[in-house]
């Protein structure tokens, strides 16, 4: 999958600010994390290395509002240490057979204290187990382990846990046949591939060993789409400059510019004039895990002169709205009223996405996703 990350520290230079749930259910968050981002009542330091990124904590002080909110979303818990996954911690030890390939799965408490969990494979008696370092994913679809052996390989599980069964199952994309062990463990990765793993899941420093990388900027949190916040919080502490010119703000990006900004993560939109690449977005289903990429198909997109981006429909701080019926003010936005930009519906008044955006599945292990391709879907 091609990839073009955001330039993490993207932000309008001086004047030129417009350019640049169902809830978690069974959250899985752990709420020691929101303590010591909301405990935070002295603020540490500001940032002494060049970089000017200050973490989330900084943020809370002026920010609180959103940012207790935010950190309660998808974005932030994507990648926890597998110790805060507390209703993981709790329901070990989990197992899961894998009759294909005959290996006997096993997630338990690990014996070296220098860890909290281990996978354990068995295939025909011959067993093999990793360190469990990192929980992917914030458990609304799914986790994926991050872990390490003793001998130092990095591997993604070759089992993640899934919401939608309360256990585990083989990963999406890990499904060929295994021979042994050791393969059964996980999809063993090397440095570059390592990086691009954590890339879309963190704030700053993808390329870190794993078990080096800081809490603090694993996640999607505040900086990771406003860019390093020291300057701005030392002007706005001195209560003298235009927020707007010290921090960038996705919001302010004219609605093609925030397609690929959210899209460098969901699925950027093809460049320029990538006929091919249009042409497998449209019939290619498995798209529709890029929001990005089957928006800009839809007339709403095309037709509304840069109306419509991600924020239109969505609070970027917020966990996923999973019902319906909220969309609709979005959608009669411009499709209501005398006065309306677009064609009213003859057919239905409410829970507009539910037909215009169906949810397309099957191609990702217990897995279904809202086709953004906003249409009128064939029967
Ligand atoms: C000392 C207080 C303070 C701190 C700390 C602070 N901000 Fe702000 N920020 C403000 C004020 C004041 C504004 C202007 C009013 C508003 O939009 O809330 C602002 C505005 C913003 C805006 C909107 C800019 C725009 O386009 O209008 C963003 C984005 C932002 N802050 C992000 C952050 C992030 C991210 C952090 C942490 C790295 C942070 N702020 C820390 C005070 C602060
Ligand atoms: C190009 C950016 C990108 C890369 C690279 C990437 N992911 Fe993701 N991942 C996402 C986005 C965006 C989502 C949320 C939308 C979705 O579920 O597809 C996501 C969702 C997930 C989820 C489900 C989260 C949930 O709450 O249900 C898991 C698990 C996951 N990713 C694991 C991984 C693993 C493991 C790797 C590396 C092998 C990886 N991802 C690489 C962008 C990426
Ligand atoms: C996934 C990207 C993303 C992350 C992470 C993120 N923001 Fe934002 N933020 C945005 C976007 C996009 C907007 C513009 C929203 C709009 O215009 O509807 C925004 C707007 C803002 C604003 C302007 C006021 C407002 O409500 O529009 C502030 C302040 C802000 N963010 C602070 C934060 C803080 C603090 C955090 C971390 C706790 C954070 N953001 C995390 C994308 C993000
Ligand atoms: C920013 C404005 C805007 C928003 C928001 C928007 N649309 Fe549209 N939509 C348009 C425009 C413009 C057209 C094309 C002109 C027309 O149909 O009158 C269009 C066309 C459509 C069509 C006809 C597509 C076709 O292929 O013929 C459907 C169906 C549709 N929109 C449904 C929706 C739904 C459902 C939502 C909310 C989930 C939505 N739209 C949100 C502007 C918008
Ligand atoms: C016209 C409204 C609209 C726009 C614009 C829009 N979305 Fe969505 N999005 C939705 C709806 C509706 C859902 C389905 C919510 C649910 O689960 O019921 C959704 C779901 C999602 C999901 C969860 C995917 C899944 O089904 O698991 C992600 C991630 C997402 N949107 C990201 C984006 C991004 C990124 C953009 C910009 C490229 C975007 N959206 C633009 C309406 C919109
Ligand atoms: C650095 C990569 C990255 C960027 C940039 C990014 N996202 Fe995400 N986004 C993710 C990942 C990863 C997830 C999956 C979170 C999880 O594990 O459930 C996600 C989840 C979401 C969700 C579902 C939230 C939930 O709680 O389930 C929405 C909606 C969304 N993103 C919208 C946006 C929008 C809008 C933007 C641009 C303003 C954006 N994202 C930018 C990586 C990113
Ligand atoms: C029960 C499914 C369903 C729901 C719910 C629904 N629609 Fe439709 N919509 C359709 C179908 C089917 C058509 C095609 C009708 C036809 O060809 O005569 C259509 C047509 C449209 C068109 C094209 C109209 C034209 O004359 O070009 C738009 C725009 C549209 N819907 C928007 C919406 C909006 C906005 C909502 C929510 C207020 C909505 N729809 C709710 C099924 C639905």
């Amino acid at each position: 999958m091609p990839i073009t990350m955001p330039l993490p520290g993207r932000r309008p230079p001086a004047g030129e600010s417009a350019a640049i749930n169902r809830n978690i259910g069974s959250c899985l968050f752990s709420v020691a994390v929101l303590t010591v981002f909301l405990s935070a009542g002295t603020p540490r330091a500001l940032a002494a290395d060049d970089s000017g990124y200050v973490g989330s904590s900084q943020c809370v002080q002026c920010h609180r509002e959103i940012a207790e909110v935010q950190l309660e979303s998808g974005h932030p818990l994507t990648l926890r240490r597998v110790r805060s996954l507390s209703r993981l911690m709790e329901s070990v030890p989990l197992e899961f057979s894998d009759p294909r390939n005959q290996v006997a799965y096993r997630i338990e408490r690990s014996s070296d204290s220098e860890f909290t969990l281990d996978l354990v494979a068995d295939r025909n008696g011959e067993a093999d187990r990793m360190h469990l370092l990192w929980g992917m994913g914030a458990g609304r679809k799914g986790i994926t382990f991050i872990g390490m052996t003793d001998a130092g390989a990095y591997g993604q599980s070759r089992v993640s846990w899934y919401q939608s069964t309360g256990g585990l199952d083989i990963t999406t994309g890990l499904e060929d046949p295994v021979d042994n062990a050791y393969d059964a463990l996980a999809d063993w990765m090397s440095p570059p591939q390592r990086e691009h793993c954590f890339a879309c899941h963190t704030t700053r420093d993808a390329d870190l060993p794993p078990e080096r990388m800081d809490p603090a900027s694993a996640g999607v949190h505040c900086e990771r789409c406003h860019g390093p916040g020291q300057e701005h919080i030392q002007a706005m502490t001195q209560g003298e400059a235009d927020a707007a010119s010290t921090i960038g703000n996705p919001g302010r990006m004219p609605a093609i510019e925030q397609l690929y900004f959210c899209g460098a993560c969901h699925g950027a939109p093809p460049g320029g004039n990538d006929l091919q690449a249009l042409a497998r977005y449209m019939v290619d289903k498995e798209v529709s895990r890029f929001p990005a990429q089957r928006l800009v198909l839809s007339r709403c997109y095309s037709e509304s002169r840069d109306q419509l981006k991600c924020t239109t429909c969505h609070d970027p701080h917020e966990s996923l709205v999973q019902t319906a019926a909220s969309y609709d003010s979005k959608c009669l936005s411009c499709h209501g009223g005398d006065h309306a930009m677009a064609a009213g519906c003859k057919v239905a008044a409410s829970r507009c996405s539910s037909c215009h955006m169906p949810f397309e599945g099957g191609f990702m292990t217990h897995s279904e996703f809202a086709d953004h391709w906003i249409r009128i879907v064939a029967e």
